[in-house]
């Protein structure tokens, strides 16, 4: 196997046949929740959040766990990185330390930083520009659903509302590399970035699939296997709250909209949700709703990510048979 120090910073990371793979071992995870233990010591692993979290907080901990490791969560106020301490002097210690790194934090370039000078895998584990580790959890729970992980080439997502957001960016990424027709959806103001749409547009082209960014919501959702949205309100944007709300409206993922997806098609959302804004509660709780699902399955595309990038990092395919 191809070995040296990978880094799960945005979707593009992986490359099709590797996404794939961490997707099949994710649902290996999904039936045997003890397959590898790549952390066993225990070895511990960093978790840090500069932003609030419930699932991905409960995930990498629970599953660093089952991974045989110890989790180590820190909240960065409590930590000199939250007093202004360089993110390459935060690396260089906690990297001699621990087997891997998750960090929640606001800039892309701050993980970059810390993977630049990491000598373990550095996990984004959600900044202002993508939330990879949700994507994967995404795409397991359209497998799960919907055939397996080599039915997910092909498949038609809709993505709808604040497009400039880190969830739009990442299924534009991730759904590019997963080889999927990709329909971005948002009001003018609040569009993915034209250059990242470009290199989505490439990757999709390699991997058979298509980007489709627009202001129309049933253009995106016609005849789509899969449904998504995401706060209109981002964490780090609340004081936007009164001005995120008017343009939105026409993005809201209701019945009237949902019936013009395939008739079996399914609902995401990565939550934290807000009814009556981005989904009306008919629709996420309702019966194409798979929003629960799609929480667990954070835990067992983590744990196939953090195993994937551990062995490959090492040189140790065995962590991947388990
Ligand atoms: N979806 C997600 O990342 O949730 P948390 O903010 O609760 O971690
Ligand atoms: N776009 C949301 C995702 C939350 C998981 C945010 O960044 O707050």
């Amino acid at each position: 196997m191809n070995s040296g120090l990978r880094h799960m910073l945005r979707d593009d990371d992986l490359d099709h046949e590797e996404q794939l793979e961490v997707l099949r071992l994710g649902m290996a995870f999904r039936a045997n929740p003890y397959l590898s233990r790549p952390f066993l010591g225990p070895q511990a692993v960093a978790i840090i959040f500069d932003k609030p979290s419930t699932r991905t907080r409960t995930s990498f901990c629970v599953g660093v766990a089952q991974l045989g490791g110890y989790p180590m969560v820190i909240d960065s106020p409590g930590s000199q990185l939250g007093r202004g301490e360089p993110v390459a002097d935060t690396a260089n210690v906690l990297t001699r330390m621990t087997s891997a790194i998750v960090w929640r934090t606001f800039g892309q370039d701050r993980v970059e930083t810390m993977a630049a000078h990491a000598t373990v895998p550095v996990i984004n584990a959600l900044t202002d520009s993508f939330h990879p580790c949700q994507v994967l959890a995404d795409f397991l729970t359209l497998a799960q659903h919907r055939g397996g992980v080599d039915a997910l080439a092909g498949m038609t997502i809709a993505y709808l509302g604040d497009a400039a957001n880190n969830m739009a960016n990442s299924y534009l990424l991730g759904g590019a590399v997963a080889g999927m027709n990709v329909r971005i959806a948002g009001p003018h103001g609040f569009l993915p970035d034209p250059s990242l749409v470009e290199q989505a547009r490439t990757l999709a082209a390699e991997n058979g699939g298509s980007i489709l960014v627009t202001t129309d919501p049933v253009q995106a959702v016609e005849d789509a296997d899969c449904v998504f949205t995401d706060t209109w309100v981002s964490m780090g944007e609340e004081d936007q709250y009164a001005v995120r709300s008017h343009p939105f409206l026409p993005y809201q993922v209701n019945a009237r909209l949902m019936a013009h997806a395939r008739p079996d098609a399914l609902f995401q959302h990565c939550l934290p949700a807000y009814r009556g804004r981005e989904v009306t509660a008919e629709v996420i709780d309702g019966p194409q709703s798979v929003v629960w699902d799609e929480a667990e399955n954070r835990l067992h595309a983590q744990k196939a990510l953090m195993t994937w990038l551990v062995a490959r990092s090492r040189g140790d395919e065995s962590l991947l048979q388990g």
